[in-house]
C-alpha cells in the first residue's frame, strides 16, 4: 500500500474518511450484509466505540433526550449516553432479542441494539421484532443504531442482512473490524441517513482530524482484493471448531449450564442455576488464569425501566483460546461453582 498509494493520501483526507475504504466498505457491506449502502454515505471511525460516542452526540444535539439500550446488553452505549447528557432507558431482551412493547412504551429519541448476535445474549432479533421496530422508527422518526455485532461469523444459522438495508433513511448502521480482524486496528464504520452525514463527519473532524490513513488504505486494499472475504472463510472451520470443544466442554462439566447464542459469532453465555454468584465464579478463576465474564454486570437495575434481578451466567469468549484450553479452563469454572 506504501508502495502504491499517492502522496495526497498521506494529507489530511475527506472528514468522512478515505474514498477507497468507504467504496470498498459498500461495495462488500451490500454484497455480504444485504446494506443499501454509499460510498457517500459512510464515515470512518476509530472502532465501534467512537462511532457511538458521535451517534449520541448527534441525537443530544438534536434536541434528543433519552437513548434506549438493550438490558441485558453492552454497557458502553450506556456510558456514551450518559457523556452525552442523555438519559438511558433500559429495554428487555428475550430469546428473540429487544422486546417491542416496552420499546413502544418507552419511546426514545434513539435505540442502540445488536441485532445479527445480541450482547451479550447472542439471540438473533426475530422477522417480526425488526418489521415492528422499522416501523417505529419511521411512524415516529426515531433513530436505529445498529451495532452489527459479530454478523460475520456464523455457523448454523442462515445469515439475516442488516435493518440498515430495511430502512436507511431510520438507521445508522455501525460496524468494526474488532471481531473479524483485531480489536487493535480501531477501524470501524457508520453507514448513515443522508440527512446525517455532514453533521457526523464535522464531530468526528471535530474529535480527532480523521482517522489514521494507511491502516484506512491497507484495509480497502485487503477488502477491494477479495483477502477479508478470503480470512472469513479460513477462519469460520477454526471458530465453529473451537464453539463445538466449548459447547462439549460445558455440557460435560457444567451439566446445569445452558448454553445460548450459540450459532454465531466468538462467544457463548450459558445462564447458570440462580444460587450460583457469577462475579464470584469469575473473581476466583481469574485467580487460576481463566478469563471468563459474568453476564449480571451487563443488566441495569440503574437505569429506568431496568430489570431489578439480574440473571446469573457466565459469557466464554472462545476466539483466541485453543481447543485443548478451553475444556482446562471449563473444568476450573465447575470445580469453583
Ligand atoms: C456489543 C459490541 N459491539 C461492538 C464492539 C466492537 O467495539 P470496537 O469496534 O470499539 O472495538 C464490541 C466490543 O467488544 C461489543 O461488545
Amino acid at each position: 500500500v506504501l508502495a502504491t498509494t499517492p502522496s495526497e493520501r498521506l494529507s489530511y483526507l475527506d472528514r468522512r474518511g478515505a474514498p477507497e475504504l468507504r467504496e470498498a466498505l459498500a461495495a462488500y457491506l451490500n454484497r455480504v450484509r444485504g446494506t443499501a449502502a454509499t460510498a457517500d454515505r459512510i464515515v470512518i471511525t476509530n472502532g465501534f466505540a467512537q462511532a457511538l460516542r458521535l451517534l449520541t452526540e448527534l441525537v443530544r444535539a438534536r434536541g434528543g433526550r433519552r437513548i434506549g439500550v438493550e438490558d441485558p446488553g453492552q454497557r458502553d452505549a450506556v456510558r456514551a449516553a450518559r457523556d452525552s447528557g442523555l438519559d438511558v432507558a433500559a429495554i428487555p431482551v428475550d430469546e428473540h432479542g429487544i422486546q417491542i412493547e416496552p420499546l413502544l412504551r418507552a419511546d426514545p429519541d434513539a435505540v442502540i441494539l445488536t441485532p445479527a448476535h445480541q450482547f451479550p445474549t447472542g439471540a438473533v432479533l426475530a422477522a417480526d421484532r425488526r418489521a415492528a421496530l422499522v416501523d417505529w422508527a419511521r411512524g415516529r422518526g426515531r433513530l436505529i443504531v445498529e451495532d452489527d455485532y459479530d454478523a460475520e461469523y456464523r455457523y448454523d444459522r442462515e445469515p439475516i442482512g442488516a435493518i440498515q438495508g430495511l430502512a436507511p433513511d431510520h438507521v445508522a448502521y455501525a460496524g468494526s473490524a474488532s471481531k473479524t480482524l483485531a480489536p487493535g486496528l480501531r477501524v470501524g464504520w457508520l453507514i448513515l441517513p443522508d440527512a446525517y452525514v455532514d453533521e457526523v463527519a464535522a464531530f468526528k473532524e471535530t474529535v480527532d482530524r480523521g482517522s489514521p490513513s494507511l491502516e484506512q488504505l491497507a484495509l480497502a486494499d485487503f477488502l477491494a482484493h477479495g483477502d477479508f472475504d478470503r480470512h472469513l472463510r479460513r477462519m469460520r472451520p477454526i471458530y465453529r471448531a473451537r464453539r463445538d470443544a466449548l459447547l462439549r466442554s460445558i455440557r460435560h462439566h457444567l451439566p446445569d449450564a445452558e448454553p445460548v447464542g450459540a450459532s454465531a459469532g466468538l462467544h457463548v453465555l450459558a445462564w447458570l442455576p440462580d444460587w450460583v454468584d457469577d462475579a464470584a465464579v469469575v473473581a476466583r478463576v481469574r485467580r487460576e488464569g481463566v478469563a471468563a465474564e459474568h453476564v449480571s454486570q451487563y443488566y441495569g437495575p440503574d437505569l429506568e425501566g431496568g430489570s431489578a434481578r439480574a440473571r446469573s451466567g457466565l459469557l466464554f469468549g472462545y476466539g483466541t483460546v485453543a481447543e485443548r484450553a478451553i475444556d482446562e479452563g471449563v473444568r476450573l469454572i465447575a470445580a469453583a461453582i
